[in-house]
Formats: structure tokens, C-alpha cells, sequence
């Protein structure tokens, strides 16, 4: 039996909504065939799929980072505007070197923002553009007053400059992003972001290039260096069965890649705590945030897929390693101020997955939205001492749960990692009354179980029997679980 006092009289800062944010980049299927089909019988509106976006907006989506990725440093948004028969081809050199033919460009992909309801998060180009190419594409977006660029705008079919909430000075630029120093990068962004000027009501939040996983140098080198004029820096820090190596498959692992990829995702904590304590000294009032723009599992490629694809399935195991790492951005969410998961469709953690007119709704895609109800809570204290289960020497705990409340109501969620017992959990709420308690449940037979074109409802939400008494919840949490309680 695990006992967890609740104790909602205890703040511990904003679960911000953006660390619910997703990624689509031009790579594989995720934008054309997992988004965009053109005269396709696949019913859509403006191209984009009827379907995907149907789905896509029950999670609610704060956020969506484009078009990159190493795509991104690749990109030049003048070839994405204007007619389509017009626009020039281009070889997506990053991603399988197929052809991009730019029929989903600035105009489509705010098109997708808007059906999304969603906020634009957009990654431009310092590793093969310049100044000027960027801070024109700034301008072709966001202003509304008679300006060449903003009448290019205007003839291309949009009157009202669109809101770009957020943008991202170059992707990865120590690595497919140009192979740059970070003394070098910290310079180059400081040229590109002078040229970001903003033209609408709220300024743009600018977010540096940051560190590959626990690169700690290059995360040293921007806050001596641009904290004083950015509001992000990035970090990328994926999860493996065992390492970049030794990646694992997504539908294919054994008991031992179960728990290996659990013990994985405490990497994120490890890093995250590494960049947290350099950023503290830099910016000790906490202006900057660290923005985790993409992260998620990365298995091999599914057998006879185009490798450049990055197309994998995704199981149970995706689902609760989900949880635990999304916990982990509770738990830092005073600099963890955005997260987007790679990426939204048809490629690496994907929520969703499409052949054809066909789609299916991930195990991850459930877990998203069953978490709902965490964005922009406020994280309260939550107070247990797990069990933990011993990995090839790494502790990792059994059960991981976490609490915000938000407008009266508090969600809890938590994550029984254990392939082999349920466990028990006695819920003490303290300094509050609840009423009722709603609860859903994410499990399935098998730890592979995923959802495919033959069978999609293998794994979906349940409700889960939880008992209220006196300000105590009692619950069985299953095995290899995921499960979600609001109570009001
Ligand atoms: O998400 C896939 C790729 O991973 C991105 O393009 C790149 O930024 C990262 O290396």
C-alpha cells in the first residue's frame, strides 16, 4: 500500500501549458500525408486532414513548433509563399533526401494553427539563411501596416498579420543546425535576434539555440553571453531502450527493455537539474526559461520503412515513460517553461499515425489527454516515498505521481511502472473538501500492446473505480499503468 498526503494548501508554482506542446516538422509522413493531403479523396479542409485535426484538437494543443528540426537551418520561407505550381522544389536533405515540393508553407501552416486553435511556435534559419532572410520573414508575418513585405502578405491571400507567439533562433546549431562552437552560435544569435522586431501588440518570446542533452559548455556560453536578450533557450534531450546506440524497437522488447527505458527517462532529470542550476546563476530571478522543444522516445525505424523516416510505433511503454518524463517537468516548472514532444504525427512518439485514409490514436495521444487537466495548474505538494525497483544498479520508482489544482478542481496523476504488481494507494487530501472524484485509467494485457490499422482500439482510456471517504481516495493502480483523477 502506498500512502500520498495531498496537500493542496502547498504551491509549488505554474505547471505551464505550454509544457504541453507539440512538434511537426517536413520529415517523413508528418506534414504531407500525416497532416496535408491536396486533392486527396482523404476528406479535409484547406488540405489539412478532417480526421488528424479532429483528434489533434481534443488535446487541447497550447503550442505547435515548425518546421523544424535540422529542417529548419534548411528552409527558406520565400519558397513556401505565392502560387503553388509556382513554388520551387527543394531536396529534404536532413530526412531520406526526398523531394519537398513547399506546398506547406507559412500560409498552410498557419492555416493548421488556426483549425488547431493553437499558438505558432516558429523555428527559423541561421545555419544556410541570413540576417535579412529572417528578420523579413518576421516582418511577411507579423506587420500590419503598408510595408512591401506585409503587401506581399496581403496578395497572397492574408490581410491581418497572423500572432507568432513564439520564435526560435536556429535549431541544433552544434550539430545539424551548421556545427557551430557555442562562442560562435552566442554571436550569430545575438546578430539574428537584434533583426526580430516586433511589429505586434505582444513582443515575440525568442528562443536561443540551446545544448544537446547534458552539454553543459554550450548552456554555460549562452547565459554569460545572451541571457540579457532572450526569453528561452532550448534543450533536446531524447530517451532510448539503452542509449543512442542502442536505441531498442518501439513494438518489439523484452521485460528488460521495459525497465531499461524507464530508467532512461531519469536522464531528463539529471539534465534538466544540470541546465537548472547553471541558468540559476545567470538569471537568478528566473526570466529566462528553458524551453525542451523536443524530447520523447527514439526507437529504430520500423522494419522496411524508409530509415530517413523516423517512423516507429508506440506502445504501453511509450504511455508511462510519457508520464514519468511530463512529471519531471512538473517538478522543474518554475525554468520549465515549454516542452514539445517529437513529434505529432507519423514520426518518433507520435500521437498519431496514419496509412493511407486510415488513422490511429496512440497510446501517448491517450496519456496526453487524460493529462489535460495539469496545463496552467498550479503544481501542489505532494508528499509519498516510493518503492523503488532496482535496474542494472539505477533505483527507479515503482509508482510517480504529481498534483495541480486549477479553478476549484485538482487533477492527480500517476504512473504504476511495475510489469508484475498492482499497487494499492491511499490518497490523504489534506486542507481541502472534495465531493466527487472522477478517475481514468490507461493499461492494457501486454506491455507491447499498441493500437494498429487492423485493431486501433487495443489500448484506450477506461474509468478506473477509485473511493471517497472522509478526505481519503483509495484506489488499485494496475500494473503497468497510467491513471488520472480530477476531484472537485
Ligand atoms: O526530431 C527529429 C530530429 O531530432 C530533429 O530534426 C532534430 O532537431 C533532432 O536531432
Amino acid at each position: 500500500m502506498s500512502k500520498i498526503v495531498i496537500n493542496t494548501a502547498r504551491e509549488q508554482g505554474k505547471i505551464n501549458k505550454y509544457i504541453y506542446g507539440q512538434f511537426a516538422e517536413h520529415l517523413g509522413r508528418c506534414i504531407y500525408e500525416g497532416i496535408y493531403v491536396e486533392d486527396s479523396d482523404i476528406p479535409n479542409k484547406n488540405g489539412m486532414r478532417t480526421d488528424v485535426v479532429n483528434a489533434l484538437r481534443e488535446l487541447e494543443i497550447p503550442v505547435l513548433r515548425w518546421p523544424g528540426g535540422c529542417f529548419a537551418d534548411d528552409y527558406h520561407w520565400r519558397d513556401g509563399i505565392g502560387d503553388k505550381d509556382a513554388r520551387p522544389y527543394m531536396i529534404n536533405t536532413n530526412w531520406g533526401g526526398v523531394v519537398e515540393n513547399n506546398h506547406f508553407g507559412t500560409h498552410e501552416f498557419f492555416e493548421l494553427c488556426e483549425q488547431l486553435g493553437t499558438e505558432a511556435y516558429i523555428c527559423g534559419n541561421v545555419g544556410s539563411g541570413t540576417v535579412q532572410e529572417m528578420r523579413d520573414w518576421v516582418e511577411y508575418m507579423t506587420f500590419d501596416g503598408n510595408s512591401p513585405l506585409a503587401n506581399e502578405r496581403r496578395e497572397n491571400g492574408r490581410e491581418k498579420p497572423w500572432k507568432l507567439k513564439f520564435f526560435g533562433v536556429g535549431n541544433e546549431n552544434w550539430g545539424c543546425g551548421g556545427n557551430m562552437r557555442a562562442e560562435y552560435y552566442a554571436d550569430e544569435y545575438k546578430r539574428y535576434a537584434t533583426f526580430i522586431r516586433n511589429y505586434g501588440e505582444e513582443p515575440i518570446y525568442k528562443i536561443a539555440g540551446g545544448p544537446n542533452a547534458d552539454d553543459s559548455h554550450w548552456m554555460e556560453t549562452l547565459m554569460r553571453n545572451v541571457s540579457h536578450m532572450t526569453e528561452g533557450v532550448s534543450l533536446h534531450c531524447y530517451t532510448h531502450e539503452v542509449n543512442w546506440q542502442n536505441k531498442g524497437k518501439a513494438a518489439q522488447f523484452d521485460k528488460d527493455g521495459w525497465y531499461s527505458l524507464m530508467a532512461d527517462t531519469q536522464r531528463m532529470e539529471k539534465v534538466i537539474s544540470l541546465h537548472e542550476s547553471i541558468m540559476d546563476r545567470y538569471d537568478p530571478e528566473n526570466k529566462v526559461g528553458l524551453i525542451v522543444d523536443e524530447w520523447g522516445n527514439w526507437f529504430e525505424v520500423e522494419q522496411g520503412t524508409n530509415p530517413g523516416f523516423l517512423y516507429q510505433q508506440n506502445t504501453m511503454r511509450d504511455a508511462i515513460s510519457a508520464m514519468l518524463i511530463l512529471h519531471i517537468f512538473h517538478n522543474h516548472c518554475k525554468r520549465v517553461k515549454m516542452a514539445n514532444i517529437a513529434q505529432m504525427v507519423n514520426v518518433l512518439q507520435a500521437m498519431i499515425l496514419t496509412e493511407g485514409e486510415k488513422m490511429v490514436l496512440t497510446p501517448t495521444y491517450y496519456l496526453f489527454k487524460m493529462m489535460k487537466g495539469h496545463m496552467d495548474g498550479e503544481k501542489i505538494d505532494v508528499d509519498y516515498t516510493p518503492e523503488t525497483i532496482n535496474i542494472n544498479g539505477a533505483e527507479i520508482p515503482k509508482i510517480s505521481v504529481s498534483a495541480s489544482k486549477k479553478n476549484g478542481s485538482v487533477t492527480v496523476s500517476m504512473c504504476n511502472v511495475s510489469l508484475d504488481s498492482d499497487e494499492n494507494i491511499e490518497l490523504d487530501l489534506r486542507d481541502a473538501s472534495f465531493v466527487s472524484a472522477e478517475a481514468q485509467v490507461l493499461t492494457s494485457n501486454n506491455m507491447t500492446d499498441c493500437n494498429t490499422f487492423d485493431a486501433p482500439d487495443n489500448v484506450k482510456i477506461k474509468d478506473l473505480e477509485v473511493s471517497l471517504e472522509n478526505g481519503k481516495l483509495s484506489l488499485t493502480l494496475p500494473k503497468m499503468s497510467a491513471a488520472v483523477i480530477t476531484l472537485k
